[in-house]
């Protein structure tokens, strides 16, 4: 533990460095202090949570006990819920599913006053968000790390059990998730008086159908439930009325998966990567115009541009040949190379860089690709996805997709980038869940940073073709 807390733990907020401690990180919000770290990344290998991410080693119980995992779980659970929540609080750790909700806080709205329901941890592994491909990894290749942080996580909301919700489309996840819950089962590690520490907890996955809008928490219980996958609106939050009707937390593959290993290390540990309120170290996924696609466990705040070129094998033809990027899965707006320069990748620095860490699923676009093209592909997606709940999505996405596929040819006029750009904000913060926001962003993503791209692939149409013809053409929507 010494070395860990030698490595990121220290502060130099006056001459003398200082430990880290739980305490200074939860007022460190409110704080003027300049950052404790200037430099982010690369990780070392003794700091990654995830050893068997490219599943070199055994996945199955032997190889995760090797590796560590149900080190000292017992103990872990006989501490109690308020010394886990402790600590995951203090590692300032918010969720990977997206939206980056602190995830202490979360986990304790679970610890009201017991009403004789019991609660369900459930485990968000939908995994629909195109780009991202970290939980699949976690699952197939570390599937303990997963059922021990199912452990951990329940008994920090003293959930009854948990149900991980995997899509279908994931076959081999599912398979090796199962094979590693009826090795936990038999070794005594779940169940009944899991680890011998007197807590009874069950696990069982669940199998969906692979629609992407079952991700959204809400849709995903009640695609538990048996029911259609739609959106339910809130309140009540699940952790007042979740899954039949109990109490119930939906949590990410990932955030389930690092917590054992915060508390065995310490939550200072992991708040001592990344910048604040930004911390931990974070599966990064690495796909579109790179040398080499990758999916890699690096510290949270790591400059954007040595992520793709330390791990990627740098940009197909150079940093030169960027286009763009979708820093966060198909949800997150596009950022262009002059903001993909410096960018950090953290929540906050994309926020600020009008986009976001979402999945931190990393699409590289190069100036080989038709970035119109890339976004209207999206939009076919989201109009594919919309669960028809609520008209601004549900016919805001078909309206959107059909005008995108006009920007392509290049057959609108110019007044529509505009008229598009009004839509997509009608389209955003209007309807029940986020989908519709993920729909419209990285519209809007596209007519902040490509305007001139748009504009002039209307002027090419119009040489082509001929005014009148575009304009009769743009008349039919
Ligand atoms: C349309 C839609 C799809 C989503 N898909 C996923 C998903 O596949 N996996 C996931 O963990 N969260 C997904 N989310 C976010 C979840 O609603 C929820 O915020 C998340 O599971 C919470 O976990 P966290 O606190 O660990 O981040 C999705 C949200 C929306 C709106
Ligand atoms: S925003 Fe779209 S996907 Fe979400 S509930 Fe409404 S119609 Fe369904």
């Amino acid at each position: 533990m010494a070395s860990f807390m030698a490595k990121g733990v220290l502060v130099k907020s006056s001459k003398e460095p200082r430990l880290w401690s739980p305490l200074v990180h939860a007022v460190r919000g409110q704080s003027t202090e300049p950052p404790a770290k200037t430099k982010f990344g690369p990780l070392k290998d003794e700091d990654r949570i995830f050893t068997n991410l490219y599943g070199r080693h055994d996945w199955k119980l032997k190889g995760a006990l090797s590796r560590g995992d149900y080190y000292k779980t017992k103990e872990i659970i006989l501490k109690g819920k308020d010394w886990i929540l402790n600590e995951i609080k203090a590692s300032g750790l918010r969720g990977r599913g997206g939206a980056g909700f602190p995830t202490g806080m979360k986990w304790g709205f679970m610890n009201k006053p017991d009403d004789g329901r019991p609660k369900y941890l459930v485990v968000n592994a939908d995994e629909g968000e195109p780009g991202t491909c970290k939980d699949r990894e976690i699952m197939r290749h570390d599937p303990h790390k997963l059922v021990e942080g199912c452990l951990v996580a329940g008994a920090a909301m003293g959930a009854r059990a948990a149900y991980i919700y995997i899509r279908g489309e994931f076959y081999n996840e599912a398979s090796n998730m199962q094979i590693a819950i009826n090795e936990a089962y038999q070794a005594g590690l779940i169940g009944r008086n899991a680890c011998g520490s007197g807590y009874d907890f069950d696990i069982y996955m669940h199998r969906g159908a692979g629609a992407y809008i079952c991700g959204e928490e809400t849709a995903l219980i009640e695609s538990l439930e048996g029911k259609q996958g739609k959106p339910r609106l809130k309140p009540p939050f699940p952790a007042d009325v979740g899954v039949f009707g109990c109490p119930t937390t939906v949590s990410n593959v990932e955030t389930v998966a690092v917590a054992p290993t915060i508390c065995r290390r310490g939550g200072s540990w992991f708040a001592g990567f990344g910048r604040v309120r930004n911390s931990g170290t974070k599966l990064f996924n690495i796909s579109g115009c790179v040398n080499n696609p990758v999916t890699v466990e690096e510290e949270m705040s790591i400059p954007l541009r040595e992520l793709i070129e330390r791990h990627a094998g740098g940009v197909i033809g150079g940093w030169n040949n960027l286009q763009g990027i979708i820093p966060g899965g198909s949800s997150t707006p596009l950022i262009p190379k002059s903001v993909c320069d410096d960018v950090m990748m953290d929540f906050d620095a994309l926020v600020a860089a009008q986009t976001g860490l979402g999945t931190a699923a990393i699409i590289v676009i190069d100036n080989s690709r038709d970035i119109i093209q890339a976004i209207a592909r999206l939009s076919d997606f989201y109009k594919h996805e919309s669960c028809g709940q609520c008209t601004p999505c549900r016919e805001g996405c078909n309206w959107m997709q059909k005008m995108m596929h006009r920007f392509v040819e290049g057959n609108a006029r110019v007044e529509e980038i505009d008229l598009l750009y009004e839509m997509s904000k009608q389209i955003e913060g209007h309807t029940i869940c986020a989908l519709a926001d993920g729909a419209a962003w990285p519209v809007q993503g596209l007519i902040r940073h490509y305007r001139p791209v748009m504009e002039a692939r209307i002027k090419a149409y119009e040489e082509k073709h001929g005014a009148d013809k575009q304009k009769k053409a743009a008349s039919a929507y």
